[in-house]
């Protein structure tokens, strides 16, 4: 039992050190973990309002094409037109489905985020 306890404290105290170390690593590399997946749910949205709306917008509402500049600015308009007036995508042929919602509305999210 004795033994045990010993080797605990033992196996704690050396991990202390390396702990510490990865611990300042982490630090420098998550910003940029974080930065990356929010860079692909925004990809990941982006793709879909291009598959999905831009195919129309293209012809019939030319001053709102979809870019991965103008998306997060007009996140709110995306919002409202998709989740709460369900107005987009406009018509019957496009659909979005389950996980198309999905990855939107966690690019939408993370939007609120930042
Ligand atoms: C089949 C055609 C079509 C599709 C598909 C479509 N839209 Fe639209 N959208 C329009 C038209 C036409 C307008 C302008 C007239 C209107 O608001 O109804 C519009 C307007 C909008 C507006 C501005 C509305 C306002 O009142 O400010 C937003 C935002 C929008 N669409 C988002 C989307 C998103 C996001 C998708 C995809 C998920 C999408 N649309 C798919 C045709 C479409």
């Amino acid at each position: 039992m004795t033994t045990l306890i010993k080797l605990i404290i033992g196996l704690t105290f050396s991990l202390v050190p390396s702990t510490t170390t990865s611990n300042t690593t982490s630090e420098g590399i998550t910003p940029i973990i974080v930065e990356n997946s929010v860079r692909s749910e925004k990809t990941t949205a982006y793709e879909i309002l291009n598959k999905k709306c831009n195919v129309c917008h293209a012809r019939r509402n030319k001053r709102r094409v979809f870019t991965l500049e103008n998306m997060t600015p007009w996140v709110d308009d995306i919002y409202t037109q998709v989740f709460i007036k369900k107005r987009m995508p406009k018509g019957k042929k496009i659909k979005l489905t389950t996980t198309e919602y999905q990855q939107l509305l966690t690019w939408i999210t993370s939007t609120q985020n930042q």
